[in-house]
């Protein structure tokens, strides 16, 4: 739903994603162009194209949305310009989350103590913001900053969880559970050196070792408090395993790999492909689903369907 535009064409009313400016004179990304000032400020600057969000503004032809990319299924709600207002709310929402889960996991991966009732907190305040906005959060995360990028996709994971588990009839205590095993499922990427997680172009042998010892690590560190469930140690040690064993760190299979696991792994998958990253065009949600669907060695196919039928409009089968 990402579309870029030479900056002639620009007009109120648009989601700007961001403005591709050689140096940092339009340095705002993420907004909804309401402004004559904005405006100007962008046509003034030497960006040549600035890339709109379609799904959150106005079209390159001024049409607005029609159909969201993604919506909570029962709680099918439009994105429109009149809904900018919505958008924003959901963006703060996730913004403050972000800065939670922050400090949250950055205190774990120093050694400081686990307080398991404010973890619980912030996922199931994330779970709230998906089951009421799907479609809007899912375009919100999207788009990450490097420095960023383990929390947002935690929360994106985190909140997508708790969906899919609702929507296969799973126990509301499981389901908070896949919500908190979600926002941590990543942790061990904080134990990564930064210049080998966010270094562009291609990886040593040894450095996608350290990569994917990510689960591992993330493991280790978890199963040092004693409060956390074992179904989040099992998600943050196994997200990455695949049904025909061609998974990591364990390369278990088919009936070795348990229910949530494959869920937090379809999850996982998905947000991924979907994210706006600078080496990859961005996929669409069905194209998303598509592409997991034709590998079904890889991923439960059941549950990527069910993720689709919570998350998209058009059926995928
Ligand atoms: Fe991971």
């Amino acid at each position: 739903m990402l579309v870029k535009l030479t900056k002639d064409r620009l007009r109120k009313g648009m989601f700007i994603e961001s403005v591709a400016c050689p140096s940092e004179e339009f340095a705002r990304r993420r907004f909804v162009l309401s402004s004559d000032r904005d405006l100007a400020a962008i046509v003034r600057s030497s960006a040549s194209e600035v890339l709109i969000n379609i799904a959150l503004g106005l079209d390159p032809n001024g049409r607005p949305p029609e159909t969201p990319i993604a919506r909570s299924k029962g709680k099918a709600k439009s994105v429109e310009v009149g809904e900018a207002a919505e958008v924003r709310k959901i963006r703060d929402t996730l913004d403050q989350a972000k800065l939670a889960l922050k400090t949250r996991l950055t205190d774990m991966v120093a050694g400081g103590p686990l307080d398991m009732d404010d973890l619980s907190a912030v996922a199931d305040s994330n779970a709230r913001t998906w089951r009421e906005s799907a479609g809007i959060a899912l375009e919100v995360t999207r788009l990450k900053s490097k420095d960023e990028t383990t929390y947002v996709h935690s929360l994106a994971v985190s909140g997508m969880m708790t969906l899919l588990g609702r929507a296969l009839g799973i126990d509301e205590e499981t389901v908070a559970m896949l919500g908190v095993a979600g926002i941590l499922h990543d942790i061990g990427k904080l134990l990564i050196p930064s210049e080998i997680l966010n270094k562009p172009g291609t990886l040593t042998s040894g450095e996608r070792a350290v990569i994917r010892n990510h689960p591992q690590a993330g493991y280790q560190l978890l199963k040092a408090y004693p409060g956390i469930p074992p179904l989040a140690l099992d998600i943050c040690r196994l997200h990455h395993e695949a049904l025909d064993g061609s998974g990591y760190p364990l390369g278990l299979k088919r009936d070795q790999i348990d229910m949530p696991v494959r869920l937090s792994t379809v999850c996982d998958v998905f947000e991924a492909l979907t994210s706006v990253r600078p080496y990859k065009r961005p996929w669409s949600s069905t194209e998303a689903l598509h592409w997991m669907f034709a590998r079904p060695q890889l991923f439960d196919r059941r549950l990527v369907i069910r993720l689709g039928s919570v998350l998209v409009d058009d059926p995928i089968v």
